[in-house]
């Protein structure tokens, strides 16, 4: 599964690469306001450092404007994938987008017909939104499962991003499913690499390496 931050923040997209388990990097408008900076210049410096896809959010609401500002994004940099919402105008601009070879990320899913039709358009990314579905009461992994029946029913290419992730257990479900990538924030990739008895572990064997003649 691939690992992609949810972030438009430089610094913790650097510090997430020093890892070296980062594949892409997914944005949105709330999280390019959260940078305070201009829109053009954050795309421009996620782009010098992340050779991965880099999902990059259209804001208009009509298929033909869609197009032409997806266009004109995916001209920034050939890492970028546009982000489409899923709406009618959104998957009818996809079809033509899909046609032009130009990438893109269907946002905002929330249901399991909705991510047919992304890929009846040949979308490359579905992103099921599986943790502001738990925020209702409804259960987000259980969208992604019906998501990849459907796909593997078909054999449909479209990769589901599983989104809006909340925990380490919503990566460890993403891929237990099969999901092709999970999009998590900075904090909850750091939270991956814990375990208390990790650290249990090595405060003990560092105590007991003292106690070797040396
Ligand atoms: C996905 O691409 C979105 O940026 C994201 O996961 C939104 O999640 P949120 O509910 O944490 O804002």
């Amino acid at each position: 599964m691939e690992i992609f931050i949810d972030t438009a923040k430089v610094e913790e997209i650097e510090n997430a690469m020093k890892w070296g388990i980062l594949d892409g990097v997914t944005t949105n408008p709330t999280k390019i306001a959260e940078t305070g900076k201009k829109f053009l210049e954050v795309v421009k410096e996620i782009c010098e450092i992340v050779d991965g896809p880099i999902s990059v959010e259209v804001v208009n609401l009509n298929a033909e404007q869609m197009i032409e500002e997806a266009k004109r994004l995916s001209n920034l940099h050939k890492n970028i994938v546009v982000k489409i919402p899923l709406i009618s105008e959104g998957i009818k601009a996809v079809k033509v987008l899909s046609k032009e070879g130009i990438k893109t990320n269907v946002t905002l899913n929330f249901s399991p017909v909705q991510a047919f039709l992304a890929a009846k358009v040949n979308a490359t990314y579905i992103s099921p939104f599986v943790g502001r579905l738990d925020d209702v009461g409804w259960n987000g992994m259980e969208l992604v499962k019906q998501i990849k029946t459907i796909y593997q029913n078909y054999n449909y290419k479209t990769k589901i991003i599983v989104a809006a992730v909340r925990n380490p257990l919503h990566v460890l479900d993403a891929a237990l499913t099969g999901a092709d990538v999970c999009t998590m924030t900075f904090e909850i990739m750091e939270k991956l690499f814990k375990h208390p008895l990790t650290d249990k572990g090595l405060e003990m064997f560092l105590k007991d390496w003292q106690k070797v003649p040396k």
